[in-house]
């Protein structure tokens, strides 16, 4: 009987560096995608998959995210003085319930498995998932929702996979596979694998369901590439004595961590809601000349 999933963990702290000199004073997270912030989105898709315990590992100059997910006394009572009555229910249907929200600071950026390391104690002694704000799952069906399944089905750590072009696999995690009884086993994990020695074109996206055994390993581990303490290398050593699955996600990634990225997914979510897709299509028909 595998323990159901209930914790998700979503690292905030990076510096976000790429996206200088927009994230200098407002952190990537809150940027938003058509008219919610990115780390919005991806509270949602775990809420969307039963996710109750929400864990934000913050650092200095975040305090804009805990905000975001606290009830906005002031601007409540001025919406309904004014009659407001559907932005008040946009922000309530947005926010998770008092108390299924923890924050806590990973003080120094380490490195994203310090960042998952820091969040231990609130987290405990069961399996959860862990998703990277900057990631969109762009698809039909919502990635952790059907990682969630996968871990009813079979227990183990499972790692959202989707597939890159072969000539792009030296810039990504990339897992090697084995059919097990239907399920993607993965045999192998390399981060940024040179190129020509990839063991498959699947990259790993940004959504994790790990055992809880991860602290001990993170605890541990040494610096890896760039200088900091790499969620990868931790997994390649729990891999040794529990099983992990590969989860195929059918559907767009935007890493929305990088500039074009960013936009990408303003484009894709943009087209893609029913209130402002179309009138959004005619004026990109319009600036592209179509
Ligand atoms: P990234 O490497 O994409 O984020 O980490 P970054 O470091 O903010 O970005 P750049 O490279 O400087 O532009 C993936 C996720 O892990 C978090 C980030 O906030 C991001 O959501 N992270 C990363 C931490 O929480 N702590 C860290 O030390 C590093």
């Amino acid at each position: 009987m595998t323990k159901r999933i209930r914790k998700a963990v979503f690292p905030v702290a990076g510096l976000g560096t790429r996206f200088l000199p927009a994230t200098k004073a407002v952190p990537k997270e809150m940027l938003t995608v058509v008219d919610r912030p990115v780390i919005q989105h991806v509270v949602d898709e775990a809420r969307a998959a039963g996710i109750e315990h929400f864990v934000f590992v913050t650092g200095r100059g975040k305090g804009a995210i805990e905000d975001h997910f606290d009830i906005h006394f002031e601007l409540d009572r001025t919406l309904a003085d004014r009659g407001k009555t559907k932005e008040l229910e946009v922000l309530k249907a947005a926010l998770p319930d008092a108390g299924q929200t923890s924050f806590t600071r990973q003080q120094a950026p380490l490195g994203l498995g310090h960042a998952v390391w820091c969040a231990r104690d609130i987290i405990g002694d069961e399996p959860f998932a862990l998703l990277l704000p900057d990631m969109l799952h762009f698809g039909k069906e919502p990635c952790l929702a059907g990682m969630i399944d996968a871990h009813g089905r079979h227990g183990g750590n499972i790692v959202a996979v989707y597939e890159v072009p072969d000539s792009e696999t030296h810039q990504y995690g990339i897992v090697g596979i084995r059919d097990e009884k239907g399920e993607m086993a993965i045999t192998q994990m390399v981060e940024k694998p040179a190129k020509g020695t990839a063991p498959s074109n699947l990259a790993i996206s940004g959504r994790y369901i790990l055992d809880p055994s991860i602290f001990d390993i993170l605890a541990t581990q040494e610096r890896g590439a760039g200088g900091e303490i790499q969620l990868t290398d931790a997994m390649i050593t729990l891999a040794k004595s529990a099983p992990f699955y590969a989860h195929r996600f059918d559907g767009t990634i935007y890493d929305t961590g990088t500039k074009l990225g960013f936009m990408m997914a303003n484009v894709a979510y943009g087209l893609a809601r029913e209130d402002l897709g179309p009138a959004f299509k005619v004026e990109l028909d319009k600036l592209l000349g179509l």
